[in-house]
């Protein structure tokens, strides 16, 4: 049984006030909040056996080492990798992307054709373009609708032998919609591309299965699902990371070093140079543990909950338009009132204890698409209550008489 009041017990934060009143965190899709179960860990760490990993004969480096590399496992298991050594630990989703990015430098010529989607993060936009510079490659972009869904028609259209790499978030982090990655990888590999799925927004809600999709890449951040930040993964079929170059030089990532040749380690420490987040890697295996104890599937069916009910409260407050009415979507809400600007809503809402993310979330083409600055954007968590929804709602209201 689902129990929301006992669920919100293992996150100290939800304790707090801000601005004197409770704090109502609406804020999710930027970063999740943290259970004891995951802040203990790294305290257990830091107190009891810190030190670095995969380098002292000593006890307390080897006990590090074996926590470290049991939550790659923990990594492995959660998303179905084949091999234990196609999970990287990275510091997050941008990391992941820059390691392929940096990777395909040297394995890509100039005409060759990269596809992403209308509804990129920059962080799965940027990269690709700096590549495109670096080899003269061309980007091209499968546009979306005004429901904020994929035109997998036009995506038929721009694929065909010269496209090399398609990347697609599997989640839109400003509309929430869920896109039909499986699909995408299907139709790309007809052609031959390969294919990265950025899962960051994905993760929290979804338990993605690596193999089951036969996607090449995919990559994520463990803040956004109950971890800290600062580490994350990247996924990686083994002959794709075998045949891509290393990313960073420096320790960790080498066989044997001389002045004269350096040969690399094998996966995954090729791709780990220096020395790694090693307290957020093992809360990253303990954060999955926490959300697999509750399970993927109640988390999406609750939050579903969350998302129908807020969605009808919104859509009743004259002047309010949601950007994002994708049939898959999760529970994340952008909205804006009339043309009152959403980082006024944003600071009222604020000044009640609410928090929500306003701007163009990293996510400036979307905002062009639509033609507008930002949004305000309210991302629910499985901690979160109608209760709280309601004390939104109200606040809103306020705030709109207040700015109209
Ligand atoms: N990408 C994060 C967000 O959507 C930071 O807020």
């Amino acid at each position: 049984m689902f129990d929301v009041n006992k669920i919100r017990e293992d996150f100290p934060i939800l304790e707090r006030t801000v601005n004197g009143q409770p704090l109502i965190y609406f804020d999710n899709a930027a970063t999740s909040q943290t259970p004891n179960q995951v802040i203990d860990v790294i305290s257990d760490y830091y107190q009891n056996y810190n030190s670095n990993i995969h380098r002292g004969v000593h006890s307390l480096s080897q006990e590090a080492t074996d926590v470290y590399e049991n939550a790659r496992q923990k990594i492995q298991h959660h998303f179905n990798a084949a091999q234990t050594h196609e999970v990287i630990l990275t510091s997050g989703t941008t990391h992941s992307i820059n390691i392929i990015a940096s990777g395909y430098s040297q394995l890509l010529q100039a005409g060759d054709e990269l596809m992403i989607s209308a509804m990129e993060h920059h962080s799965n936009i940027v990269p690709w373009q700096m590549l495109c510079d670096r080899t003269g490659a061309i980007l091209k972009v499968i546009p979306m609708d005004h429901a904020g869904v994929l035109d997998m028609n036009a995506f038929n259209d721009l694929l065909s032998t010269k496209t090399k790499l398609v990347f697609v978030n599997h989640v839109s982090n400003a509309l929430g919609t869920v896109n039909p990655i499986e699909e995408i990888i299907k139709r790309a590999h007809g052609v031959g591309a390969k294919v990265l799925i950025d899962g960051a927004q994905a993760s929290p809600h979804i338990k993605t299965d690596v193999q089951a999709l036969d996607v090449d890449y995919y990559v994520t951040s463990a803040h956004k699902l109950c971890g800290p930040t600062g580490v994350g993964m990247l996924y990686g079929k083994e002959e794709l990371l075998n045949h891509l170059p290393p990313y960073q030089g420096g320790g960790e990532m080498i066989a044997e070093v001389s002045f004269e040749k350096t040969t690399y380690a094998d996966l995954p420490h090729k791709f780990e140079a220096g020395t790694p987040n090693i307290a957020g890697g093992i809360a990253f295996g303990e954060a999955l543990d926490y959300m697999n104890g509750i399970g993927f599937e109640t988390i999406a069916a609750y939050e579903h909950e969350l998302l129908i009910y807020a969605t009808a409260q919104l859509k009743a407050i004259d002047g309010l338009k949601i950007y994002g009415e994708a049939p898959q979507k999760t529970a994340v809400i952008s909205f804006n009132v009339d043309d009152i600007h959403p980082y006024d809503i944003g600071s009222i809402l604020d000044k009640m204890g609410i928090a929500v993310r306003t701007g163009h979330h990293c996510a400036q083409p979307i905002m062009d698409f639509y033609k507008i600055p930002g949004t305000v954007r309210a991302s629910f968590s499985f901690y979160n209550t109608k209760e709280e929804i309601d004390t939104m709602i109200k606040g809103l209201q306020k705030a709109i008489q207040m700015l109209k």
